[in-house]
């Protein structure tokens, strides 16, 4: 069924566990999710970037309907999310869409206007009773940004700084800095575990892991017994679907149905999927 993502998150924070949220750009990808969360019976959230609206169109209703109606089929609890949203009419829009949760990144902006952006879209959401996150620090890895290095100094999210920031705007969650990048294919981010606890003190909503894909299991799992709340999974479903691809066309290359290929980049994906949601399951707080 279609449930609410503050219904998800809000709930692992107190219980010290945490939940994955995956994107979707595919309609196969929405179902691999929902496959991957039937498998192993934990919820997910299904979340939709502005990137992958620009993808379909710049237009979030067809891509949205699509998703929830495959969250509403399944029997795994999926939330729906829209995820790194840089232009306010699209927090707009997936109001109208039925999303109760939103991403707002005004990451790129300097801290006086990503502070001003971002509690305009709280209190719009707010006002309409929706669930929004946020980012300060640098993530990096994000589409036609110049390459970051995770680890200079200045790139990290500081917890006085995050506390000032979430009472400030009023965010319900915060994507931080603690050393992941987007767009990773191999995983071999080291986090800082030590920052993590420290911003799980210092901030009274749910901490946000993004770029999750280069993370390797064990860091995961330190991760969450540090006190991450939600976990953005990716590249990693892309990584597997166009594997999947590839070797089929190579094996058979006269194939013209999609379904032949799609069917195995599909499963690809639920089966990542299914690893992400076991793994991060598997360790709650201490
Ligand atoms: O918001 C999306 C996530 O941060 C995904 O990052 O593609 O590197 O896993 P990733
Ligand atoms: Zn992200």
């Amino acid at each position: 069924p279609l449930v609410s993502t503050a219904g998800l998150v809000v709930p692992a924070r107190a219980a010290r566990r945490a939940v994955v949220a995956f994107n979707v750009i595919t309609l196969e990808h929405a179902e691999a999710v929902a496959a991957g969360a039937e498998r192993t019976g934990l919820p997910a959230i299904l979340q939709i970037s502005e990137n992958a609206v620009r993808f379909h169109g710049g237009d979030l209703s067809a891509v949205a309907a699509a998703t929830t109606a495959v969250a509403r089929a399944s029997t795994a609890p999926l939330a729906l999310h829209l995820d790194h949203v840089v232009t306010p009419g699209l927090v707009h829009a997936a109001h109208a869409a039925g999303f109760d949760s939103v991403m707002v990144d005004a990451s790129r902006l300097d801290h006086g206007d990503n502070v001003k952006a971002t509690a305009e879209a709280v209190r719009w959401g707010h006002a309409r009773g929706m669930w929004v996150e946020a980012e300060l620090g640098r993530v990096g890895g994000k589409d036609g940004e110049p390459p970051l290095d995770a680890h200079a100094p200045g790139a990290r999210t500081d917890p006085a700084e995050a506390a000032a920031y979430v009472a400030e705007t009023g965010v319900d969650a915060l994507a931080v800095a603690v050393g992941s990048v987007h767009a990773m294919t191999e995983r071999t981010a080291a986090l800082d575990h030590d920052l993590i606890a420290a911003l799980r003190e210092a901030l009274p909503v749910p901490l946000v892991l993004h770029g999750s894909s280069g993370v390797p299991d064990e860091e995961l799992r330190a991760a969450v017994r540090a006190g991450m709340t939600k976990i953005n999974v990716g590249t990693a479903l892309n990584t597997a679907y166009t594997a999947a691809i590839r070797a089929f066309l190579a094996a058979h290359p006269e194939t013209v149905d999609p379904r032949r290929y799609l069917a195995g980049a599909r499963e690809a994906m639920a089966e990542t999927a299914a690893r992400f949601l076991t793994v991060v399951a598997g360790e709650g707080h201490p």
